[in-house]
């Protein structure tokens, strides 16, 4: 049982309705874990009076909740599992591209409806250099809107709107860094050694090269090593993402204090769900890589139930795209799960689909998942194909050996099938961050580029377009149904393809993910008004899934993911039973040739009767021919039970 579990036992007993008793039961089931955490980052001898101050900030900070945020945290300690829910369906997107400013989101909102989508994730909206900024991830501060946006007045009208409309927001929290023209950092230039302290910064190399030793680097071609020389300070920094993005020091007190009330902030600016952006780089120590280590799980724990204290309505998402063993680890292990994030990216799905596509087998994406950990009952995944990122092959190498192949020629086929490398392959992708020195590199891209629409389009192929929409949709299909947030993202609606406009942009031309970051164009590509031209026949098939999705109550995040074996090679099966006799049954073909799936798996499930059965996607009953369901190449059935 998590705090957020134990609070709703406390509260439910004895039917303690008042906000401020129910701050208190929250602050007294949760202090105890707040204080032995923070200590054993924060020495009791050392920092007493920095706890002192943790303490007395909880305090002021629920009080300046507003009223309507702490109503809606009271409800919300009723269904603790909300975010579990099948009706939530999300989608990511930039503001400006999107729809200009958050005036323009607001008049967009009845094009979420149509689609079924209530759940926005809004990449950030704070103020940034003007210059190059790393999509808004450069911060120069953490809850002041850029003026491009819009005004905090816009926010509030758009969170009020959202939240009459049932739908939710999620925010980014830009954690491990800030730019290098956030104030703190303009007063670190200046000499300020209290801010200096705010950030790794040092006079001579000499830490810095022992730090080098162990640490990987996470954009080599364009930002290599992990400092950077501020002249103007006279020191180096650590410069972990781009150079102008300056690690923040959370061995320091005062930072994990200053950004308590940042995270704070943006939950009363009505954001639903915090990204933690970064959050597996929160801690730096020496020899070490400095990602995942024991200390930035702590960190995340603290803000966590601080968090679960002051505003818990809101929860939190994790953004490791690490390995799958490490990635479980940010819901929380031992006395402390459920009690990190609620919500992580299942980067190793999304990587594995991938890995499917290319390969049109499945053997990796079920060793992988068959060997995946349980994760906690309380913590859900968003489930995404394609994100602003860069698609990073997060796959197991003992995995891939043990398939028969060589991980590190298997690695660099998938490049090569992304990244325009084979002539066959239908996918246009661009190679992202290359490293000659260790062979590693990422895939940018659309998701209708990397799965063949483009050269389709350029070609005039009507079967590769017509196989590229199917795979579209097969695989939001699959993320609509394995359990989680389903986010998709913008533009993938639509089946948008690669914009190469960026190479134009001195600030962006370095940074290919922009290829996936296009201005929406809604003159061009409204489908709500034409149905008939690609982006509306993806939009309505997806339109279509996603109702089904919201009515169907086994989609529900319970942890009813059942794996199936489907004893054939480019299939993918799985179940999610509800225990009434209403599970679904999924199932995807990822060949380019129609496959027969055994119907003796189908009928001991109880997904057929008198050889039929009922797919949800095409809502038609289909027939078992002797003894199999076919499935064409990149079909998807939901089937439902027949009583
Ligand atoms: C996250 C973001 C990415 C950004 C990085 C640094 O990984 O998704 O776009 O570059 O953090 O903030």
């Amino acid at each position: 049982m998590n705090q957020a579990q134990l609070h709703h036992l406390l509260v439910a007993n004895d039917g303690i309705k008042s906000k401020e008793d129910q701050f208190g039961i929250r602050l007294y089931t949760n202090l105890g874990l707040i204080q032995n955490l923070f200590f054993s980052l924060y020495p009791e001898d050392l920092h007493l009076e920095q706890f002192q101050k943790l303490v007395h900030k909880l305090s002021k900070l629920f009080s300046a909740r507003p009223n309507f945020l702490k109503e809606q945290d009271l409800i919300r300690v009723d269904h603790v599992d909300w975010y579990k829910s099948n009706e939530i369906v999300g989608m990511q997107l930039y503001v400006d591209l999107f729809s200009k400013n958050l005036k323009g989101l607001y008049d967009k909102l009845d094009y979420f409806e149509e689609l079924g989508v209530n759940f926005l994730h809004l990449m950030p909206i704070t103020t940034r250099p003007k210059n190059e900024n790393d999509g808004g991830y450069a911060v120069n501060s953490h809850t002041e809107i850029d003026s491009k946006y819009g005004t905090r007045k816009d926010l509030e009208l758009l969170t009020k709107e959202l939240r009459s409309r049932k739908m939710y927001l999620m925010l980014d929290f830009v954690a491990n860094h800030t730019s290098d023209e956030h104030e703190w950092a303009m007063a670190a230039k200046e000499g300020n050694s209290k801010y200096q302290k705010y950030y790794y910064t040092y006079a001579d190399r000499a830490t810095p090269d022992a730090f080098e030793r162990s640490l990987p680097e996470v954009f080599p071609e364009t930002a290599p090593g992990n400092f950077t020389y501020t002249p103007e300070m006279g020191k180096w920094v650590m410069t972990v993402f781009n150079s102008y993005q300056w690690d923040l020091n959370y061995r320091n007190p005062e930072v994990f204090l200053e950004m308590l009330e940042n995270i704070v902030a943006l939950s009363n600016m009505g954001a639903d769900v915090i990204r933690l952006d970064a959050l597996a780089f929160l801690w730096k120590k020496m020899n070490t890589t400095s990602q995942n280590l024991p200390e930035a799980h702590v960190l995340v724990t603290l803000f966590r139930l601080c968090l679960q204290v002051v505003a818990p309505g809101s929860i939190l998402l994790a953004e490791a795209i690490v390995a799958p063993d490490e990635i479980i680890k940010y819901f929380g292990e031992g006395n402390r799960t459920g009690n990190e994030c609620e919500v992580a990216y299942n980067a190793s799905l999304m990587a594995l689909l991938w890995n499917s596509i290319a390969t049109k087998k499945t053997g990796l994406l079920y060793k992988s998942l068959f060997n995946m950990p349980m994760k906690p009952l309380p913590a859900t995944w968003i489930n995404y194909i394609r994100c602003h990122d860069d698609i990073g092959l997060g796959l197991s190498d003992r995995f891939i050996q043990e398939l028969g192949w060589n991980p590190k020629a298997h690695r660099q086929f998938l490049l090569d099938y992304y990244c325009q490398h084979l002539d066959w392959s239908p996918a246009k992708g661009l190679m992202f961050m290359y490293n000659p020195k260790t062979g590693d590199g990422r895939i940018s891209g659309s998701a209708a580029s990397l799965l063949g629409l483009e050269k389709a389009m350029e070609n005039q192929d009507k079967d590769l377009a017509k196989k590229a929409v199917d795979k579209i949709v097969m695989l939001h299909g699959i993320v609509l149904s394995y359990g989680g947030i389903p986010m998709i993202y913008a533009g993938d609606e639509i089946g948008t393809l690669n914009d190469y406009s960026f190479l134009e942009e001195e600030d962006k031309k370095e940074d290919n993910r922009w290829v996936n970051r296009t201005e929406r164009n809604w003159d061009l590509t409204d489908p709500l008004q034409d149905r008939n031209n690609v982006q509306g026949i993806v939009f309505n098939r997806l339109r279509k899934l996603i109702a089904t999705r919201r009515k169907t109550l086994a989609f529900k995040d319970t942890n009813n993911l059942v794996v199936h074996h489907s004893r054939n090679p480019h299939l993918f099966v799985f179940e999610r039973p509800d225990g009434h006799n209403r599970g679904i049954l999924v199932i995807a073909n990822f060949d380019e040739r129609p496959h027969p799936l055994d119907a003796l798996l189908i009928k001991q499930l109880g997904y057929s009767k008198s050889n039929m059965a009922h797919d949800l996607v095409s809502d038609k009953r289909r027939s078992l021919q002797k003894g199999n369901l076919i499935i064409a190449p990149y079909q998807l059935f939901w089937l439902k039970k027949i009583d």
